[in-house]
Order: C-alpha cells, then sequence, then structure tokens
C-alpha cells in the first residue's frame, strides 16, 4: 500500500510550496495544488486551468486561476484554529496515486482543547469539471465552533490580477463566483454546494470572497462532517452559460453523493493504472518513484480536449506561462503513445493546432513553412520573450536566443507526429493536418538552412541548441540531424500519400504549393552536413568550435559563482566560454539515433560530456541514464535514473534562473523516468510491430513488469534477471 502513497508526518512550513506541487491533483482540464483547505494566496494555493490564458498588459501572457472553491477555516471559540495559527500536535497529507485522492489530518491545540480536522479530496476524472471534498472536525471538549467556508476568489496569480469584474451569489442553496479575464474576457464561474446536517448558516459576501458562516456548539468527541462539491466552468468551454452548467453539476452532484462520485472516480484511475502501471520487484524507492511520474503524468494529460498540451510545469501553477516546449514530443509523449495513444493524439492534434502560430512565427523571421512556438499556448503563438531571463547583478532583462534560435522545436514537433503515428498506424492523423505541419517544417529548414557553395553542402548556422548555455553557435549535430530527419519524414510522408492517398496528395501539394520545395529538400536532405565523430578521440563536438573553448571542471566554474541565481549562459554567462553545457544535447542526439553510432562512439561521448554537464535543466539526466543502461554501465543508469525520479520528492531543482521562478512539478522528468525504465532497463524496442526486450536491470531489480501496446495490440512484458516473458493480451 505505501508504494501507492505519498505521505508527510509532521508540519514543516519550509515545505508548503514543494508539497503544493508533489501533493497535485488534477485531471487535465484543471490541476489544484496540494495546499491546505485554510491556505489562500499567500501559501500559493491554486487552480489552474487549461487552455485559459490571459495577459495584463506589459506583463507575461499565462494560465489563469480559479477561484478556490475548496476553502475552508475553522474557528473555535472565535479564534482561528489552522496550521498557521495554531500549535500542531500531529499533521499527515496524504496523496493516494491510485485513486488520486488527496488526504489530510490535523490535530491543533488550542485554549487547552483539542481540534481535529480531517479532508479527503479528489479531481474527478469522471466529470472534469467537479471537485469534491469531504471534511471533518471534532473537539476534545465542548465548544463553540464556526466552519468558514467557500469560493475564495483572491488567487493567487504570478503577472496578474488576470480576474476582475466579481460577482457573488447565493442559489437555490449553493454559492456562485463568477469574474472575468482581462484579455479574452472570458467569464470563470465557480459553483459550490455542500451537504450539511449541522449548524446555523449565514452567508458573508465580501468583494472577492463568498462563503458560508456555519456555526454550531461542538459536543466533545463527536465528528462533524459534510461533503462539499465545486464546479469550475469557462466561456472556453463552449457550455452555454457557465453558471448555468455549474447549477446543473452541483445539483447531480448533490444528488449522486459523495460516495458514489468518488467511486466513478477512483474506478477510471484504476483502470489507467491496469494499463500504466510498472511493477518492480526488490527496490521500493524506485516502484514508489515511477508511481510518483506515472500518477502526475496521467493527472495533467488532456483527455477532453485536442486543442492543449502538457505545460512544461503540469498544472501546478502558472510558471513558465504555462507554456508547452518540446518536453512533451521528446519525454512525455512516448509514454502516452505505448499506454494511452487515445491521449497521444490529443497531444499530436494539438500542434496540428497550432500550424498557422508556427507559419507567422516562421514569417515574422523572414523564413517559410512553419517555426513552431518555443514556448507555445492556446494559440500557438510564441510566448517566449526576447528577453526571458533578469540578471541577478543589474536588475535588468537579459537577451535571450531561445524563441530565435532554437529552431530542433519544429523537428520535435515532426518527431512527435512520427512516433506516434509509426505505433499507432494512425494515417488519419496525417490526413487531419500531420502532414502538412511535417512539409511545412521541412520546407522552414530549407528557408533557414545555408547553402556553402565551397563545401557543397548545407549548414545550419547561428543556432541555439538543447545545452541552451552556449546561443547562437553553428552546426550542432542535434539540429541537424533532427533536420535531416525531419526531411526523410517529409519524403516518407509525401511517398505514403502519393501511393495510398493520392487526391489527398495532390490537394495538399497544390494547396500549400509545394511542388517547387520538393527538389529543394531532397537537395537538403543529400547534402545536409552532420557532424562526425572526431577519428583519434571519437568525440562529436556539440557544435563548430566548442572544443576550443576553456574546458574547466564543473566544480571549478561553480566555485566562479558570485551571486546565487546568477545565470550561466547568455552573452556573457559563466559558462558560456567554457565546455560546461547545461543540458544533454550529444549524449541526446546518441540516444535518438542509436543505430548509427558505434557503442565506441556512445562511450566515449558519454564520459566526454558527462563531467561536463550541469544539469541544470530537468531534461538531462534521464539522457544520460538512458545511454549508460544501454551501454552497460548500469550503476551510472541508475544514479540518473533516481535522480530524474526524484527530482521533486527531494525538491533538489532550480527554484530561481536569475530572478525567475521556475518551481513546480516536472512532467518531462516524470516522462523520462518512464522512458529510463522502458527503454534504458528494459531496452525495448519494436520489430515488425512487435516488442521486443535487451534488458539492464539495475542490480537490486529482481523482476520488472509492465504492459506496452503497438498499433492496437496490447502486451504484458515481464522481465527477471534470468527471463523475459512477452505475452499478448
Ligand atoms: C530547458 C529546456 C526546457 C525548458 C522547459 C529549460 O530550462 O533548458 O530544454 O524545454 O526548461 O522545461
Amino acid at each position: 500500500m505505501k508504494q501507492w502513497v505519498l505521505g508527510n508526518k509532521g508540519y514543516n512550513r519550509a515545505r508548503i510550496g514543494l508539497n503544493g506541487n508533489n501533493f497535485l491533483l488534477a485531471n487535465g482540464y484543471m490541476g489544484y495544488r496540494g495546499t491546505l483547505e485554510e491556505y489562500t494566496k499567500i501559501q500559493h494555493t491554486a487552480c489552474t486551468l487549461t487552455g485559459i490564458y490571459d495577459q495584463l498588459k506589459g506583463k507575461w501572457r499565462e494560465p489563469v486561476n480559479a477561484p478556490n472553491g475548496l476553502f475552508v477555516k475553522v474557528y473555535c471559540n472565535g479564534k482561528p484554529v489552522t496550521v498557521l495559527d495554531s500549535n500542531i500536535k500531529e499533521h499527515t497529507q496524504i496523496l493516494d496515486f491510485k485513486s488520486a485522492v488527496h488526504k489530510r489530518r490535523t490535530v491543533l491545540k488550542i485554549d487547552h482543547n483539542e481540534i481535529i480536522i480531517t479532508s479527503e479530496r479528489f479531481v474527478s476524472l469522471h466529470d472534469l469539471h467537479l471537485m469534491c471534498m469531504r471534511y471533518s472536525v471534532s473537539s476534545l471538549k465542548n465548544c463553540e465552533i464556526t466552519i468558514e467556508t467557500g469560493i475564495d476568489g483572491d488567487v493567487w496569480d504570478i503577472n496578474g490580477p488576470h480576474l476582475k469584474n466579481f460577482s457573488t451569489r447565493f442559489n437555490d442553496n449553493c454559492l456562485v463566483l463568477k469574474a472575468v479575464t482581462n484579455e479574452q474576457k472570458h467569464t470563470i464561474a465557480v459553483v459550490e454546494g455542500i451537504k450539511i446536517k449541522f449548524g446555523k448558516h449565514k452567508i458573508n459576501k465580501r468583494k472577492k470572497i463568498i462563503t458560508r458562516l456555519i456555526e454550531f456548539e461542538a459536543e466533545a468527541g463527536k465528528e462533524y462532517t459534510f461533503s462539499k462539491y465545486v464546479s469550475v466552468f469557462t466561456t472556453n468551454d463552449n457550455v452555454g452559460d457557465p453558471v448555468e452548467a455549474g447549477f446543473a453539476s452541483i445539483q447531480n452532484s448533490l444528488e449522486q453523493g459523495y460516495e458514489k462520485l468518488l467511486e466513478n472516480h477512483s474506478n477510471l484511475w484504476h483502470k489507467r493504472w491496469e494499463n500504466a502501471d510498472i511493477i518492480i520487484d526488490g527496490d521500493k524507492k524506485a516502484q514508489f518513484a515511477i508511481r510518483y511520474s506515472i500518477y502526475h503524468l496521467l493527472a495533467i494529460a488532456p483527455v477532453h480536449s485536442d486543442k492543449i498540451s502538457i505545460p512544461a510545469r503540469g498544472l501546478s501553477s502558472q510558471v513558465y506561462k504555462g507554456a508547452i516546449f518540446w518536453d512533451t514530443e521528446l519525454f512525455m509523449l512516448p509514454f502516452f503513445i505505448y499506454n494511452f495513444p487515445q491521449i497521444a493524439r490529443n497531444l499530436v492534434k494539438y500542434r496540428i493546432h497550432s500550424l498557422p502560430g508556427a507559419r507567422q512565427k516562421a514569417k515574422e523571421y523572414g523564413y517559410d513553412g512553419a517555426f513552431y512556438a518555443w514556448e507555445s499556448q492556446d494559440n500557438g503563438k510564441e510566448a517566449c520573450t526576447h528577453f526571458n531571463v533578469i540578471d541577478v547583478f543589474t536588475g535588468r532583462p537579459l537577451r535571450t536566443f531561445y524563441r530565435d534560435k532554437q529552431i530542433h522545436i519544429s523537428a520535435d514537433v515532426v518527431y512527435g507526429i512520427w512516433e506516434y503515428y509509426k505505433a499507432t498506424g494512425d494515417e488519419k492523423i496525417l490526413l487531419e493536418g500531420g502532414a502538412e505541419v511535417i512539409l511545412e517544417c521541412a520546407r522552414f529548414y530549407y528557408s533557414f538552412a545555408y547553402f556553402k557553395k565551397d563545401k557543397n553542402r548545407y549548414e545550419i548556422l547561428d543556432v541555439t541548441t538543447p545545452d541552451e548555455y552556449h546561443e547562437r553557435v553553428n552546426n550542432n549535430p542535434y539540429t541537424n540531424r533532427m533536420i535531416k530527419y525531419t526531411a526523410d519524414v517529409a519524403f516518407e510522408t509525401l511517398e505514403l500519400l502519393k501511393n495510398k492517398y493520392n487526391k489527398v496528395y495532390k490537394n495538399l501539394i497544390s494547396k500549400i504549393n509545394f511542388r517547387d520545395d520538393i527538389a529543394k529538400i531532397k537537395d537538403l536532405q543529400k547534402n545536409l552536413y552532420i557532424s562526425e565523430p572526431l577519428k583519434k578521440t571519437d568525440i562529436i563536438e556539440q557544435f563548430d568550435n566548442y572544443l576550443k573553448l576553456e574546458d574547466i571542471d564543473l566544480k571549478k566554474l561553480k566555485s566562479r559563482i558570485i551571486k546565487p541565481n546568477e545565470y550561466l549562459g547568455g552573452p556573457s554567462g559563466l559558462a558560456t566560454t567554457t565546455q560546461i553545457i547545461k543540458q544533454a544535447d550529444v549524449i541526446l542526439l546518441l540516444n535518438q539515433f542509436k543505430d548509427e553510432y558505434s557503442n565506441q562512439v556512445k562511450k566515449a561521448n558519454w564520459e566526454y560530456y558527462e563531467p561536463r554537464t550541469e544539469h541544470g535543466s530537468s531534461l538531462s539526466t534521464s539522457m544520460y541514464s538512458i545511454l549508460a543502461a544501454h551501454l552497460r554501465k548500469t550503476d551510472w543508469a541508475y544514479k540518473y535514473f533516481m535522480k530524474t525520479a526524484t527530482i521533486d520528492l527531494e525538491g533538489k531543482y532550480k527554484q530561481y534562473v536569475g530572478t525567475l521562478y521556475i518551481g513546480g512539478t516536472h512532467p518531462a522528468a516524470n516522462g523520462g523516468t518512464w522512458l529510463a525504465a522502458i527503454f534504458g532497463f528494459a531496452g525495448l524496442s519494436f520489430k515488425n510491430d512487435k516488442p521486443l526486450v535487451n534488458p539492464k536491470l539495475p542490480k537490486k531489480w529482481k523482476s520488472m513488469k509492465f504492459n506496452t501496446q503497438i498499433k492496437g495490440k496490447r502486451y504484458s512484458i515481464e522481465i527477471s534477471k534470468s527471463k523475459s516473458k512477452i505475452v499478448s493480451v
């Protein structure tokens, strides 16, 4: 049971932020942070919505947080009884991954009395607009208790306030709080209903908050329990009046009751686990961390819409502008492709819907085709600013080139579409816009590439690479190889359409006027320069002249840091003039194109880049783990695997870059954990649409069991030290 439960015993104020992330409840429509019911925006309570963004003039555009309908505060003889105001005798907070249920139990001391608070809540997977909670209070002695519960509209915003024109209402025994966003004038409506059989009730309305005050004489030892149902609807949901939709949902919830709603919700989660669980025998810590990772991936997956994707910090807050990065395609999508293809399809379709934004960006920079947003939001338009980091020395914004130069993003999008297509055989995705995206990305790269006449080859100049600390460099092998990959995929797509869907092929070529591009992209595919391992050392240079940079020890570089959180990249960062890199780059190339490089080359590069990598991004360690497993450096593979798998649990990640807060959950690391377990330790691959394994289990792991699916067929895979079994199920 323990391996399904994240639990904290005792209360620690310093962990409020971390717990808010780690104990997150979410259902793809909204994410509710793992905060306690008495918390407010000060403790970063947030109910972050997907697909609805807002911008205040001059500030960053970011997702909207809905008013908090789960607010509860208890008073005893007029004094507040909360973890923030009272002495805490006992406190436990629990997140049960299996059913996606959050629980707390707190014993608080006040005036020689003890008040016991317990709550259980969930964000329904069965009804995505619904959150439910059961809350109980009891007192050791007779006393006068007041419970204040309702909807708190004074929400936490990073670049807000995003909500205005608040209005509150009490109708049909429901509380209603409505507000409007600045930019798109979306209405956000929260409706709350309650089932309660005790106390005198009063409604308390203020500008941004509406609550009920429930007063009663508590008898010693008696438990007073109520249940609460909260719905969130917006005008983005196309449900007509969001308040009316809220009323209907709450009436229905009150009729069904907490137990039934919980059953509906947890049954769906249990079903998810039947597909997705990985069972490890012999390593409780790894087992727990894997389940933690899978839970977080599933919680934030868009089940209901193909117009949204997964932001880099999931639904844990507005951090990173709620933007979608390449993290989704490279690190998270494979988990969904091989376990939940329908969700994978939504993620892929999101990029198809974003094509207009990508075309617009290419045009803005003077290129053809589709240049995807480095930070993408609801409309696929670029959310990344030119000045994305604040210099800690001057307080001034630093010019960064993620937006302008990290061109591998378009190839990563193509990779996502193609991986999905290959594993599912879903040709429709290509007809529904996937093919168009692929061709437009290939076209973008042709217009970006520089043909060097003297060398008779195309080079890719002036780019920012996955590493990020070295901006505006030339001929990064990952970027160049991914461009070649894009061209390869473009021709496979054209072949497929031509042979099987000739009419579609003709229409598409004429619609996007692609006839002349075919020969150009062929030329690019044939003559694109991709740097090779150096003869003597087998090292693949991360970019032209990388090896001429100062070769410094990472510790020594860190000893040069003057101020905490100073940015190591950019024009004058400490790493910029050295070989220290932020994250896996050549190692990523070697993982993606495993079959094209010998083990000798892979080993040489792993050993060269590993000590030079800062792992300043949560995307890095999983890649080192996978390649290490492949090279049978199993101890290293395990070390990097555990780093990835426990990044949130241990909270050992960067909270700030410059002055920018970047804390939150790390879904790319959650996806990386899954990748490292499945493609690293189990060594899963596919041949003729059948799974194969090549296990390199860590020493402690006696066995590993998981499911996978390809082209609609499911397989159960069991690996032990002595044998492997693959059965079709
Ligand atoms: C990493 C990027 C990543 C982004 C969002 C950055 O720190 O360098 O590769 O896409 O964070 O996770």
